[in-house]
C-alpha cells in the first residue's frame, strides 16, 4: 500500500476524487494526511474521511524557507511514500523538494509545457488557442518543469470563461491523477 500525503490550497475537489478512489477496497494507495498552506476549504474533506490534516499558513512565516521547514516537519510525521500537490498554489521550497523528491507529483490545469504557473486556465484562454489540457507531472525545483507523467487535451469552446473551462478540465485532471497514483503504487510508474 502506497502512503500518500496530499497538499492543497483551495476547495480540494480533486483531492475529494482521490479520497473517493482510495476508499475503494482494490485501490493500492492510502491517504495518510492532508495539509494546506492556509485555512483551505478543502480541509473539510479530511474531516469527512476521518483523515488527519494540518495547516502551515504561508503568511505566518518570515520566509519561504522557514515555511518550508515547518511544512517538511509536518509531512515527515506521516512518512509518506508520495506527496501529491493537488491545487497547492505555492512553489515548494528547495528543502521540501530535496527531502521528499523525487516522490512528489503535481496536478496542473494545462497541457504542459504550455501555460505553466498559477494561472494556467486563464493564460490558455487569453492565448486564443483552440485547446488546452490537463497534466500530472513529477515535481522538481522549477515552476511546472518536471517530467510529464500523464496529460490529455481539452478543447476550448467558443464562449468559454475561466470558470467553464476549468470546470471541464478538472474531471480530466481527476481521472489522470487517480490513474497516475495507482500506477505509482503498482510500480508501473517509477519516480526514482
Ligand atoms: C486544479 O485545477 C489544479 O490543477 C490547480 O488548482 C486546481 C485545484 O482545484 N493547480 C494549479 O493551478 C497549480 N499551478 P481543487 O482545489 O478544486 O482540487
Amino acid at each position: 500500500m502506497l502512503n500518500v500525503a496530499v497538499l492543497i490550497s483551495g476547495a480540494g475537489s480533486n483531492l475529494r476524487a482521490l479520497l473517493d478512489a482510495a476508499d475503494e477496497p482494490d485501490y493500492p494507495a492510502h491517504i495518510v494526511a492532508i495539509g494546506a498552506d492556509r485555512d483551505a476549504d478543502g480541509l473539510q474533506h479530511a474531516a469527512d474521511f476521518g483523515i488527519p490534516s494540518f495547516s502551515v499558513p504561508y503568511r505566518a512565516y518570515a520566509s519561504r524557507d522557514t515555511w518550508g521547514e515547518e511544512l517538511a516537519t509536518q509531512l515527515r510525521a506521516w512518512s509518506p511514500d508520495l506527496v501529491v500537490l493537488s491545487g497547492l498554489m505555492r512553489l515548494l521550497p528547495e528543502n521540501v523538494v530535496a527531502e521528499f523528491g523525487p516522490q512528489i507529483i503535481n496536478t496542473h490545469p494545462a497541457y504542459l509545457p504550455e501555460f505553466p504557473g498559477a494561472h494556467g486556465v486563464r493564460d490558455a484562454l487569453a492565448s486564443g488557442a483552440g485547446q488546452t489540457g490537463a497534466s500530472i507531472i513529477q515535481v522538481d525545483d522549477g515552476i511546472d518543469t518536471g517530467p510529464i507523467l500523464a496529460q490529455e487535451r481539452v478543447a476550448i469552446e467558443p464562449g468559454d470563461t475561466e470558470t467553464t473551462l476549468h470546470a471541464r478540465i478538472k474531471p480530466v485532471e481527476r481521472r489522470l491523477l487517480i490513474d497516475v497514483v495507482r500506477r505509482i503504487a503498482t510500480g508501473d510508474i517509477d519516480l526514482s
